[in-house]
């Protein structure tokens, strides 16, 4: 599948030499995703000619001593092998900086060492400061980047946020009015992973160049479309964190809605990152918000019980470590949504999603109407457009074919893909795009802002307890309340 085809100017400019100060160097997301997506991208070329990384955290480390954690980071989570003639090169561009975000001195003394090793390389002041941090320390280090100078450059100055953004709309709103106190809003990267995978990146380029695929996007064909995103892992050991989010903050209000945005997006020409970002603003305001009566019909809470997952038996949430007893948090949440639009009025947009699932995979399906004259034959099934998205990655549709010796039509997959070996994960499309200034897939502020619009309702409904709390055995496809949901409206969950 070709690239995407979006008319982006920053996309045409080479790659400034720059410093890339990470907040958050030791920490897990760090070594998973942030190094080996900056190894991928330095094996491509598609890197500054010279950069200054500098990597901050409160342990007392060296230099080496980072060099020597990013090394077995890339050994572990590289997609690709280490290459030993190039490995040193690489780690000559890191230094480590030992730094307390709540000290206003950690920031005199960054702002010092960074202009001397800026001065060293002799590059310019172009700075990206990626927030791999706790949320309660970005308000602290975001004012004294201020304070200190470090954020007044006469180059460029970007800041890529992790999520969370924030817990709820208040919190989120507060945490945007300190950003934009600092950096304006075209400064400000919000990342959202699902964003950068390839499959999601792609919907565009598969729908416009095919004019096949085109007529099938022809909205009076479809019946529903289907958003999954499940999981077969648990908690794990993250439940300080995830049972006070849920799937709710965790999966729903950044990706799931992001996915929903991306697959109802129209691209019947090019659109440049601005009207990417306007027509997903005009999509979520479009979506009904919700009310009391999609919180007694049309929102589902789940949290899984003991079960068996790929063959092992696995607890169930409430015993899972770090839990409250009795916690009322939701593992699984699915949903019902309506756009009001001149394209999908009418045609029922299902989102779900769970942890401790049956599959791992995230997946777009569109289905068709069926024709009722053919489905008086044995075994005639819906069309679907299927878009795998992880860990498949592969666009395929169904279709209804013929098996002569037992008269009976069965669903056959018509199926293309691309070696997804090859492709570059999430992190490296969004660092790159992040340095050279592209922020197509990166979440505005107002889509941001109207998720959690969407969103809050529901929280204050789990939060008061009024919407049940259903069960479902670990390894399952979720509660059987998310079944019915789109059984009512006469479909399955594909
Ligand atoms: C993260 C969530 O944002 O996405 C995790 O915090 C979740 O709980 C993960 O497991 C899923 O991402 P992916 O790329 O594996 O689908």
């Amino acid at each position: 599948m070709k690239p995407l085809n979006v008319e982006s100017a920053a996309r045409k400019k080479s790659m400034e030499n720059m410093t890339f100060v990470l907040f958050g160097a030791t920490g897990d997301l760090a070594k998973r995703k942030i190094y080996p997506a900056l190894y991928n991208l330095y094996l491509d070329g598609k890197m500054p000619q010279s950069m200054s990384v500098i990597g901050l955290g409160r342990t007392p480390l060296s230099s080496e001593d980072l060099q020597g954690q990013i090394e077995d980071a890339l050994h572990q989570f590289s997609r690709r092998d280490v290459q030993n003639d190039n490995l040193q090169d690489f780690l000559d561009k890191f230094r480590y900086f030992i730094f307390d975000a709540m000290k206003e001195e950690s920031y005199v003394e960054l702002r010092k060492f960074m202009e001397e090793r800026e001065a060293e390389l002799g590059i310019p002041d172009n700075r990206l400061f990626y927030l791999s941090v706790a949320p309660r320390l970005i308000n602290s280090i975001v004012n004294e980047l201020d304070a200190s100078g470090i954020s007044r450059t006469n180059g460029w100055r970007r800041l890529i946020v992790e999520k969370p953004f924030g817990t709820d709309l208040e919190s989120a709103r507060e945490l945007n009015a300190t950003l934009q106190e600092v950096f304006e809003e075209d400064e400000i990267y919000r990342i959202d992973h699902y964003l950068g995978k390839p499959m999601v990146q792609n919907i565009e380029s598969l729908i416009r160049p095919n004019p096949i695929l085109q007529a099938l996007w022809d909205h009076s064909q479809i019946s529903n479309v289907q958003i999954t995103a499940s999981e077969t892992v648990g908690v794990g050991s993250r439940a300080s964190y995830y049972d006070k989010a849920g799937a709710i903050r965790d999966m729903v209000q950044n990706h799931l809605l992001q996915l929903v945005m991306m697959t109802a997006v129209h691209h019947e020409q090019k659109l440049s990152s601005t009207q990417i970002q306007k027509k997903k603003r005009e999509i979520m305001e479009s979506i009904s918000p919700v009310s009391e009566q999609d919180l007694e019909n049309n929102i589902i809470r789940g949290q899984y019980t003991p079960g068996v997952v790929s063959g092992e038996s696995v607890k169930g949430y409430q015993e899972e470590d770090g839990v409250k007893e009795e916690s009322h948090n939701d593992t699984f949440f699915a949903a019902k949504l309506c756009i009001n639009n001149e394209h999908w009025n009418g045609i029922p947009f299902y989102i779900r999603t769970g942890k401790r699932m049956n599959e791992k995979a995230t997946r777009i399906v569109i289905e068709f109407k069926e024709d009722s004259e053919a489905t008086k034959d044995v075994g005639i099934v819906s069309n679907l457009l299927i878009i795998e998205i992880n860990p498949n990655e592969s666009v395929s549709l169904r279709v209804n074919v013929a098996n002569h010796s037992s008269d009976k039509f069965e669903p056959t997959y018509i199926g293309f893909s691309k070696n997804a070996d090859q492709q570059p994960e999430a992190y490296e499309r969004l660092l790159y795009d992040g340095m050279i200034g592209d922020s197509t897939f990166f979440a505005h502020w107002h889509e941001v802002e109207l998720s959690w619009e969407w969103v809050q309702p529901i929280l204050d409904a789990f939060a008061g307890n009024e919407v049940p709390l259903h069960t479902y055995a670990a390894g399952s496809t979720g509660p059987e309340a998310s079944h019915e949901l789109v059984r009512r409206d006469g479909f399955n969950w594909n």
